[in-house]
């Protein structure tokens, strides 16, 4: 009853009734289901933002957060880190509200490395078992309590590339287990993936089973980090080194969708250092990437049938958002969503 109450009162306040739901297609109300892989199947052109949850935003915060992100023409969000210790059924579901209330379709991520990407150094504690198994079965959880505006379902950012779970089996039989688990429930079509770099399938041995039980492939495509990397953004060896790593993808997927679910170039390199010492971070270098991606609308993302998102919303993941900490904007982001 307070759940209703809630999302009755932030509908208000933000100003969303509840017809935004369909207003594209995307997360109806919930109850009625809808065909999230055909969905996934007909995107292209940019989708939305990355967005980090370690800060632990309220469901207020989030929603608002998520409102902005609409009104630039953004129709998924995807998590990115962990709130506390990430095994908190409650909080992925205050998540998924807001992103209800907003209308607006969310990729749950289950964060599979035992610890945050960074500040933070290794204890004994800090195993993938202790650590990020919990947070895979309480996204499982969550999203079979709420499933309404969940799109798929993300089982680790990177996760073959930090070799999380050990071993490419053992991260498959848990991506079985969770499939299972919706299946009880009656959500056998929630689809399901990992959100990886080519180096991390490319690297990691026999990954024919985490191959076999993904439904569609989230792709982490960074040309900001290849070793090739010449210049800015916009520089064409970034493109050549982005269609490399999807058509790594295309060779493996066998014909199911690609989503580029993270993608972007930083304005600093203070969080992730580049590998080429070429490289260069700044506004304009990040703009001009977009400028990039958004410039193959028509001859390659329409013609693939590849949708992709950026990362990130704000400066969270520092120097990647498109926004900073204090909420204002780097640049008027714009991207174009058909075409
Ligand atoms: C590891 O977990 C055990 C059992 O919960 C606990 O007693 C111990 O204090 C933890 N160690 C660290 C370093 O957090
Ligand atoms: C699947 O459900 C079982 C039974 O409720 C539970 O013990 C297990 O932790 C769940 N696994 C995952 C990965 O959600
Ligand atoms: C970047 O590249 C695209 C297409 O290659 C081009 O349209 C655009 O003007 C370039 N420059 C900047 C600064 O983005
Ligand atoms: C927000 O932070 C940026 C970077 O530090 C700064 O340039 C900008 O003026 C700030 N905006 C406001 C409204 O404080």
């Amino acid at each position: 009853m307070i759940y209703f109450n809630i999302l009755a009162l932030l509908s208000f306040v933000l100003g969303y009734a509840a017809s935004s739901y369909g207003a594209h297609d995307s997360n109806p109300a919930s109850g009625s289901s809808w065909n999230r892989l055909e969905r996934i199947k007909s995107m292209y052109a940019w989708e939305g933002f990355v967005y980090d949850i370690e800060a632990c935003r309220s469901t207020e915060e989030m929603a608002q957060d998520f409102s902005e992100m609409k009104e630039r023409g953004a129709r998924v969000v995807i998590t990115f880190e962990f709130c506390g210790t990430g095994a908190d059924v409650s909080y992925y579901d205050d998540v998924i509200t807001a992103a209800e209330i907003v209308g607006i379709d969310i990729i749950p991520l289950a964060w599979t490395l035992p610890i945050h990407a960074v500040g933070q150094t290794y204890g004994p504690n800090d195993t993938f078992l202790i650590k990020s198994v919990p947070r895979i079965e309480a996204v499982a959880q969550v999203v079979i309590n709420n499933p309404g505006p969940v799109l798929a379902i993300a089982i680790g950012d990177e996760p073959l590339y930090d070799n999380d779970a050990g071993s490419p089996t053992a991260l498959a039989s848990y991506i079985t287990q969770v499939r299972q688990n919706l299946t009880t429930a009656g959500l056998s079509d929630m689809p399901l993936s990992i959100s990886d770099l080519a180096l991390g399938w490319q690297s990691s041995g026999n990954i024919t089973p985490v191959a076999d039980a993904v439904d569609f492939f989230m792709v982490n495509n960074f040309p900001y980090f290849a070793f090739d990397a010449t210049s800015g953004g916009n520089a064409s060896t970034s493109w050549d080194d982005f269609i490399t790593d999807i058509e790594y993808f295309q060779s493996i997927a066998g014909g199911r969708p690609i989503l580029v679910t993270q993608t972007g170039w930083p304005t600093n390199e203070d969080e992730f250092a580049p590998n080429s010492p070429d490289v260069v971070a700044s506004i304009a270098s990040s703009e001009g990437y977009r400028n990039l991606l958004d410039s193959r609308c028509e001859e390659y993302f329409k013609e693939m049938n590849i949708g992709w998102m950026w990362r990130s919303w704000e400066d969270d993941i520092d120097g990647w958002g498109v926004k900073f900490l204090n909420g204002s904007d780097k640049w008027d982001w714009r991207a174009r969503i058909e075409c």
